[in-house]
Parts: structure tokens; C-alpha cells; sequence
């Protein structure tokens, strides 16, 4: 059996920081507001003429660096954005050609802020089904091009950045759970959901780029709900419980819906890494902008059994269960 093993990590955050006064400075909110409302005190903004392809090629070097892997070894590139370059080619043949990659192949997946997740999950069957061997999957965004910053409901929630992880197969028992290596992945959605938060452009449609638009309440009444089941699903289908889990590393849009999902399905909350105060949220690049925290903050250590888990747009949601 071939599984697929994190061999790199790295991530990538524009310089410019925001913090919370600046925007009240703009629309009419307040750090009070914000911070107690979502858990958010700053995000970070790209620079003009700073491309989620740029900050995409800056993650994935990084996580190249760290596995210590040539370019030229990676045979896939998958990459997880809701704003791309361009509507085409795909952001991922940028980072292709800008790592000097002329082999193999690169797509982009949209799954909003699910992407990272359900980027892993893909990479996951290239690896095992044997047609990918060094797979790159990176999650980038800048969402704050898409905001209305007219919006006080949305626009104080989103920033920009961009992370990556180098996954490798390898060679295992099929009765090995205890390795490293993704042990687990589930991929939900449920398009009834559409209206509750979608952009309202699109080249087909109106042939404009558009703005995100959010029912807040809304997301935020399904997603506690809808991440927590397809957490046990994932824990159930790897045969462990929640207390096995070492390290929780969700997808960071509001400090109450980690709180509550960690609740529901009894997950200690000191497990649980939070970036959401200083990143905001990021999309596709959230969960791997938290493990690059974590791996900071030496939280990830070799063994540790790791749930990650996001849910966005669409609706989309899922899980990845991995020992690192
Ligand atoms: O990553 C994709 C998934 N996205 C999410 O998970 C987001 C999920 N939703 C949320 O995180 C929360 O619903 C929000 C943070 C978006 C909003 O929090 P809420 O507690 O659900 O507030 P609300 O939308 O019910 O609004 C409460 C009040 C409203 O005023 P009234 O009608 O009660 O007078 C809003 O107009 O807060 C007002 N409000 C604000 N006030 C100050 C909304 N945004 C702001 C703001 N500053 N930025």
C-alpha cells in the first residue's frame, strides 16, 4: 500500500498587517466588535501588484526547502484557491513554471475555504492509486480582493496568505496505522447552500469578478454541525476517537466555531491551534497557515496523531486524519 507522507511545510504572509482600529477607520465597526464577535485582531493584506501565484510560489519554495526535495522532483501540483491570477490558465502552472517544473502536471482546485482539505484529499488518491509520487499542495488567497469594503459584515472577517506542504509516497503494511502518513479523508458538500456565501460575479454569469457576499448567522448555524459530523466520520474511519488526537488544526474563520466544535465532540481545547487573531480568515490557506504556527511553536511532533478539518462555500466541508 502506498501512502502519502508531509515530507515539507512552509508558509508565506504578506508584509502588511491590519489591525482592527485601522478598519474601524473605514466602516463602522470596532476592535470591541470584532475581537469578541470572531476572535479576530489583525489580518494580512497583499501588497498591489502582489499575486496569490506570488504568494503561492513563496509557500512552496519554502515547503520544498524544508523536505529538502528539488523542484524538479514534484510530479503534481495542486492548488487550492478561490482567487486565482486569472479565470485562466490555473494558478498552479504559474507556481509550475516558477519553480523552473516542466514535468508532471498542476491544477487549481475551488472549494473555497474547504480547498486545503480537499486539495490533501486529492493528492491523497494521486499518491495511492500510484499516479503521483511528490505532490505539491498549497492553499492561497487574496480574498481581499474580492471584499467589499463597504461591507462591514464581511470585510473585517478575510485576509490574505498562503501555505504549502511536499507530500511523498511511501511504501507501508497495509495494517500500519501507527506510521506517519494520512490515515484518513472525508469530502462533503451540499450546493442547496449556495446563496449563504458565494461571490456574486463570475465570467460566465455577469462576466465581472464580483464581491463575496455572506449570511453570516447562517455559515456559522451549519458549520459547527456540519464540521464536527464529518470529524467523527473521519475518526471512525480511521478506528480512533477524539481523545487520540493530539493536535486539532481547523480551518480558522471565527474563535466561537472552534470552541463549539471542540465542545460537541469532546476534544480538549489546548489541543486545538489558533491563528484566527492574527491571520484572520484566509480561505484555502488557513489550515496550512496553522500548521505552519504550530510547527513554530514546536506543537507538532513527530507520531502526533493531527485532525485537520474546514468548511466553506458551496456548502463544502471535510477532514484529514494524519500522523506526522
Ligand atoms: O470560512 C467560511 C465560513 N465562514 C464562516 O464560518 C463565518 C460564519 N459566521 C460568523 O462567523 C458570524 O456569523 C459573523 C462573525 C459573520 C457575524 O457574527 P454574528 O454574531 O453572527 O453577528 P450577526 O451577523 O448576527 O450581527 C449582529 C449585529 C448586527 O446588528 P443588529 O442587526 O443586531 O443591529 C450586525 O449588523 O452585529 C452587526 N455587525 C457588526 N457590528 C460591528 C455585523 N458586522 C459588524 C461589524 N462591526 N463588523
Amino acid at each position: 500500500m502506498r501512502r502519502a507522507i508531509i515530507e515539507g511545510l512552509g508558509t508565506y504572509l504578506p508584509e502588511r498587517a491590519v489591525t482592527n482600529a485601522e478598519l474601524a477607520e473605514k466602516v463602522d465597526t470596532s476592535d470591541e466588535w470584532i475581537v469578541e464577535r470572531t476572535g479576530i485582531r489583525q489580518r494580512h493584506i497583499a501588497a498591489e501588484g502582489e499575486f496569490t501565484s506570488h504568494l503561492a510560489i513563496e509557500a512552496a519554495r519554502r515547503a520544498l526547502d524544508d523536505a529538502g526535495m528539488p523542484a524538479t522532483d514534484i510530479d503534481l501540483i495542486i492548488l487550492a484557491t478561490s482567487t486565482p491570477d486569472n479565470t485562466f490558465p490555473a494558478t498552479a502552472t504559474a507556481v509550475q513554471a516558477a519553480l523552473g517544473i516542466t514535468g508532471g502536471a498542476a491544477f487549481d482546485i475551488q472549494a473555497v475555504c474547504s480547498g486545503f482539505v480537499y486539495g490533501l484529499t486529492t493528492a491523497n488518491a494521486f499518491i495511492a492509486s500510484g499516479q503521483a509520487t511528490n505532490v505539491l499542495v498549497i492553499g492561497a488567497e487574496t480574498f481581499s480582493r474580492i471584499l467589499d469594503w463597504q461591507d462591514r459584515g464581511t470585510c473585517v472577517l478575510f485576509g490574505d496568505g498562503a501555505g504549502a506542504v511536499v507530500l511523498s509516497a511511501k511504501d507501508v503494511a497495509d495494517e500500519d496505522t501507527d506510521g506517519e502518513g494520512i490515515l484518513a479523508c472525508r469530502l462533503r458538500s451540499d450546493g442547496r447552500y449556495k446563496d449563504k456565501l458565494y461571490v456574486d460575479g463570475g465570467p460566465s454569469s455577469t462576466q465581472t469578478v464580483g464581491y463575496l457576499r455572506m449570511e453570516g448567522r447562517e455559515v456559522f448555524k451549519h458549520a459547527v454541525t456540519n464540521i464536527a459530523s464529518v470529524m467523527q466520520e473521519t475518526l471512525e474511519q480511521a478506528g480512533v476517537s477524539a481523545s487520540d488526537v493530539d493536535l486539532f488544526v481547523p480551518h480558522q474563520a471565527n474563535i466561537r466555531i472552534l470552541e463549539g466544535t471542540a465542545r460537541k465532540i469532546g476534544l480538549d481545547f489546548n489541543k486545538v491551534v489558533i491563528t484566527v487573531g492574527e491571520h484572520g480568515n484566509t480561505s484555502a490557506a488557513s489550515v496550512p497557515l496553522a500548521l505552519g504556527v504550530a510547527a513554530q511553536q514546536g506543537r507538532l511532533k513527530k507520531g502526533d496523531l493531527v485532525l485537520l478539518e474546514a468548511m466553506g462555500g458551496g456548502f463544502t466541508w471535510g477532514a484529514v486524519l494524519l500522523r506526522w
